[in-house]
């Protein structure tokens, strides 16, 4: 049920994460972590490095095998559900650090987001000019190997390959990592349409009160389990939030 929702009104969760544990031997990343993303809902985990915040999304994009917990998206156990197959259900990751192919071109690698779709050329080619208005930057270096981009060029390639990939839930592992202040307003903008038009999202982002502005509920992780979960607004003025990830900057 969606938090603060009346039991008449119970809405299933399109994303529900119960007792989630990684572990990478001995050392224990994440723990008895529980979580829901609903229909629609924006969604940021903040933590500081080393938090599990990567590891949790990795475990949701089956990058990494949980030690214990369940993960259902869309009502369906994802425990038997390879890597490959996730964004097929509409569960797309952008890994920290973007995983663009360096050698390949942009469109070759805006096409490996596609590959399960099968699209018909006519419709790739619709679909590849939304993401050239999105990005227009890609468009105009749409010759390049998408190794000589700048970081912000790869997360534009990451984040339009993801969205080739026909999303429900978008994961964004820290988008604005490493990027120049124009540039991360860029890629905000984007994000911003992204979930406007119905995409739900999980950010993890450095920038706590960026993160909190966008979206509508918070996690806060601290040594691989949620000490506090609340609406973002709220989280935006809590004295713990405050102090630990927005520097009391008074704003
Ligand atoms: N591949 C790995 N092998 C061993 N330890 C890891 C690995 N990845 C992450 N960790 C450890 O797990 C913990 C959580 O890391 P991570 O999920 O990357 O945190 P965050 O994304 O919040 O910075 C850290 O202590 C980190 O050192
Ligand atoms: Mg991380």
């Amino acid at each position: 049920m969606r938090p603060g929702q009346s039991s008449a009104a119970q809405e299933e969760a399109l994303l529900q994460v119960t007792g989630l544990a990684v572990h990478y031997g001995g050392i224990r990343a994440v723990q008895a972590l529980d979580l829901a993303v609903y229909p629609g809902e924006r969604v940021t985990l903040i933590g500081a490095n080393g938090a599990g915040k990567s590891s949790t999304l990795k475990a949701l994009a089956g990058l990494v095998a949980p030690f214990r917990g369940s993960i259902r998206f869309c009502g369906r156990d994802l425990g038997a559900v390879p890597a490959w197959q996730r964004p097929a259900l509409g569960l797309c990751l952008v890994p920290e650090g973007r995983g663009v192919f360096a050698r390949l071109g942009i469109e070759e690698n805006l096409l490996m987001g596609a590959y399960h779709r099968r699209l018909r050329p006519a419709q790739w080619q619709e679909e590849l000019a939304l993401v050239y208005h999105w990005f227009p930057r890609l468009y105009e270096r749409r010759t390049q190997a998408a190794g000589t981009l700048s970081g912000g060029e790869q997360q534009m390639l990451a984040m339009g390959r993801a969205l080739l990939s026909k999303p429900r839930l978008l994961m964004l592992d820290e988008p604005s990592m490493g990027l120049a202040p124009l540039m991360v307003d860029k890629i905000f903008a984007v994000i911003r349409q992204i979930v406007a038009s119905g995409v739900s999202l999980l950010l993890v982002e450095q920038n706590a009160r960026l993160a909190l502005e966008l979206c509508d509920r918070a996690y806060v992780l601290e040594s691989g389990s949620v000490v506090l979960t609340d609406q973002a607004q709220r989280c935006l003025h809590h004295p713990q939030v405050r102090e630990a990830y927005l520097g009391n900057d008074g704003a």
